[in-house]
């Protein structure tokens, strides 16, 4: 049991304390940034003369060599250090002397394991802005395959307006547009070096915050030590905006589900991206989709956790706080695992147009265009609704749909028809329509896939 404070203490902590308390399990995760904030507070405790240079190459030196030895696996991190911070302080003591005691100067574990968590939150950002950037890829380029596959759009799960599916992919173009946009402004607002505030009220020596600050690739300190120390307000947005990425996929996985059902066939799924049933030999299930809806409730669960945990928490550090790791790092990784294998299943799957194309056809999508051609020929709006009524009543009792109605039957219902009724319900028609901007009529559809071309030429 390597411990860092045993000093004022009498007798060893019991076993089990010191399992509770201990860290290394997890905090492990973060070495490297462990030992990226030891560099720089090395070289600023040098640059303000706190060490002298030698000092500071030594430990530098040191520091260098564990990295290197853990990277290789020639140093592994063992359960018999409390933490990450006591594993690198104590392996540096070995390594290099008394020196490797100077280290710690100025610092606490607190403000210590606010960096590293930090840095690798940062970190870890980029890789899932890589990931959401992408998916972005993917779907800006099946909108471009898809502007004339025509398909029902739905509202309460019923057939309502045919649209097409770029258009149906643009609406989660627009929700994953905000969700990169979201760890944009995170990264920003978190991008503040919490370094130097010790264990709440800052340190005695003459320490170089912006120094450090900038070493580390931040934009600056942090502008109060208690803060600084137990703010963990990004961690929750972070979780918050992980959230909404998986909402986002999660609907879209459940969509994709019932489009790839047998019932539906709007798309196949890539044999790559299904499984098999050990019973059942006909089967190609959507287990990815599937799994990324069941993911879903474990990140909220993350947000949930971290918001509680910081609920009752009195200024500064409390070591409740030492809980904002694991479920952290388990939403991270799996958010970047369902981004990864999502984009690969919508990129691999196969549409089926002429089904989806049927299926708008034989789902009334077109009443009410049919009910707009009435009111450009004077009928109000009221009536004219009640007149699509009828007509849809009469091809549910027939089994048709509007479009082989004969004009006889139709001019049964109302005399107002006439032979243009055809083209004003053709699919293409009641969605080329629809011009506006948002809408899928196809004008409306190629300004918008401009727009997001250079909206993605602009991602970093
Ligand atoms: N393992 C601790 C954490 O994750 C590090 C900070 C310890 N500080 C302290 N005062 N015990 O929060």
């Amino acid at each position: 049991m390597a411990q860092l404070w045993g000093g004022r203490f009498t007798k060893e902590t019991d076993q089990l304390v010191y399992n509770f308390n201990a860290s290394i399990s997890f905090d492990r995760k973060f070495y490297r940034e462990d030992i990226e904030g030891s560099m720089a507070h090395v070289r600023m405790l040098e640059a303000t003369g706190i060490l002298t240079e030698q000092e500071r190459d030594e430990i530098l030196a040191g520091l260098e060599g564990i990295l290197a030895d853990v990277e290789s696996g020639e140093l592994e991190i063992t359960a018999e250090y409390e933490d990450i911070h006591s594993f690198v302080e104590a392996n540096l003591i070995d390594r290099i002397g008394d020196t490797g005691k100077k280290l710690h100067t100025g610092r606490s574990r607190n403000d210590q394991v606010a960096l590293d968590m930090k840095l690798y939150t940062r970190k870890e950002i980029d890789n899932l802005k890589a990931l959401v950037r992408e998916l972005l890829f993917v779907l800006h380029n099946r909108m471009k395959e898809h502007l004339d596959t025509f398909m029902p759009g739905f509202t309460h799960l019923q057939k309502a307006q045919p649209i097409t599916l770029a258009h149906h992919f643009g609406a989660y173009m627009e929700m994953f547009k905000r969700d990169y946009d979201r760890l944009c402004d995170i990264y920003e607002r978190m991008n503040y070096c919490p370094l130097g505030s010790g264990a709440l009220a800052g340190t005695t020596y003459p320490l170089d915050r912006n120094m450090t600050a900038q070493l580390l690739g931040f934009k600056g300190p942090t502008l109060n030590s208690m803060d600084s120390v137990s703010d963990r307000d990004y961690v929750i947005e972070l979780l918050s905006a992980l959230s909404t990425i998986m909402m986002h996929l999660s609907r879209f996985s459940e969509e994709i589900i019932i489009w790839n059902s047998n019932e539906y066939r709007f798309v196949e799924l890539d044999d790559a991206y299904s499984t098999g049933s050990s019973i059942m030999p006909q089967k190609k299930n959507p287990d990815i989709a599937e799994l990324v809806r069941g993911k879903t409730g474990r990140v909220y669960g993350a947000l949930m956790q971290m918001l509680t945990a910081m609920k009752g928490i009195p200024l500064a550090y409390n070591k409740d706080m030492q809980e904002d790791k694991e479920l952290t790092f388990d939403a991270i990784d799996t958010v970047k695992g369902c981004l990864a294998l999502f984009t690969g299943m919508i990129r691999t799957m196969t549409v089926n147009k002429s089904v989806m194309e049927q299926s708008a056809k034989n789902g009334f999508t077109n009443a009410t265009d049919a009910a707009d051609y009435l009111v450009n020929h004077g009928v109000p709006f009221r009536d004219a609704h009640g007149i699509v009524g009828q007509l849809v009543l009469y091809c549910l009792e027939k089994g048709i749909s509007l479009d082989d109605m004969t004009l006889e039957e139709y001019k049964q219902i109302s005399p107002v028809f006439e032979q243009d009724i055809y083209d004003a319900i053709r699919l293409e028609t009641c969605v080329e329509k629809r011009e506006t901007i948002g809408a899928p009529g196809r004008t409306a559809m190629e300004q918008v896939i401009a727009l997001n071309e250079a909206y993605l030429a602009k991602l970093p």
